[in-house]
């Protein structure tokens, strides 16, 4: 199916502005039309669970049909208004524009799309084969990529939507420790910046989310994963900032000031420190 299916009707005369009608129905938290991909992500989960009991109408594609008919069904119960399913691996990018239009067409449009989906990688194994460092880079930004394009098209066609998407610190500077996932994410944020300057005047907010560590699969087993954020806080500021529009959100918002110090500190001592 082609973008061209999802052409906006005309507005009748003296109707509401559709980016005007899209904010409106956002800080009213009325059921919003809100497609999650990679929805079984600890972070996604967490975000939805608030979204389910706004009563918010959710379309959730995950790669693990048990884990999804999991979240899917918990998410029902806690009151989303609908909850629609896919199974897809998100590194198939050829699906891509067939899996995202029958996601919108189950919602009968979309308000919010989350990008969660990503991998952490294995950075020691990365510096030495080269087919898993691509690997990262795949899913974590050769996939995002392809997904934004088609929803930031769709997006422009109706002059609104607000599409949020999970970046991370790790993108602020590389650090020997993770900068394959590093350069992943950093890649990302740098897409994110040059689609909200190009999309955000026709109408669609482009927001970046930049989590510090936070208690995850993804994270469970590190060495002091106890102390990092927890999901459901993490979950309520990402929320509140889809609510706000904002461009660009820390979570837990300290990260914000510790990452300016991390990119300030000059390389030639940044060089020499094991981070
Ligand atoms: N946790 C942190 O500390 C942290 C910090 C900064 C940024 N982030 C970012 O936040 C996002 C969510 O992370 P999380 O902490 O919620 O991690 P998580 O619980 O490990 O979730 C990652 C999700 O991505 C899915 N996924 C990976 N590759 C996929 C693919 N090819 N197709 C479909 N789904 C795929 C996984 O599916 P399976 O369950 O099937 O494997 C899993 O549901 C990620 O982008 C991550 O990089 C996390």
């Amino acid at each position: 199916m082609t973008l061209s299916a999802f052409d906006p009707q005309p507005a009748p005369a003296g109707s509401v502005h559709p980016v005007q009608r899209h904010n409106a129905s956002l800080s009213a938290k009325v059921t919003r039309k809100i497609l999650v991909l990679g929805a079984t992500s600890g972070i996604a989960e967490a975000v939805c669970r608030i979204w389910a009991s706004q009563g918010a109408q959710l379309f959730l594609v995950a790669r693990n049909p048990e884990k999804l008919a999991v979240v899917a069904a918990d998410l029902k119960t806690r009151g989303a208004a609908y909850v629609g399913t896919a199974v897809a691996d998100l590194d198939d990018t050829e699906k891509h524009a067939e899996l995202l239009s029958h996601a919108v067409n189950s919602l009968t449009g979309m308000d919010v799309a989350l990008l969660a989906h990503g991998i952490l990688g294995d950075q020691a194994r990365a510096e030495q084969d080269f087919q898993h460092a691509a690997q990262i880079l795949h899913t974590n930004l050769v996939a995002p990529i392809s997904l934004l394009t088609w929803l930031a098209n769709y997006c422009v066609q109706r002059r609104a939507g607000l599409l949020a998407v999970l970046s991370s610190v790790a993108g602020d500077r590389g650090r020997k420790s993770n900068y394959l996932y590093g350069s992943s994410k950093a890649g990302l944020t740098a897409f994110l910046a040059g689609l909200r300057n190009r999309i955000d005047r026709e109408g669609v907010t482009v927001m970046t989310i930049k989590p510090g560590p936070v208690k995850t699969a993804m994270t469970a087993g590190m060495r002091g994963s106890e102390k990092f954020a927890d999901v459901d806080k993490v979950a309520q500021s990402i929320v509140t900032a889809v609510d706000k529009r904002v461009d660009t959100v820390y979570v837990p918002f300290q990260w914000a000031p510790i990452m300016w110090a991390v990119r300030s500190i000059p390389e030639r001592i940044f060089k020499k420190l094991n981070l």
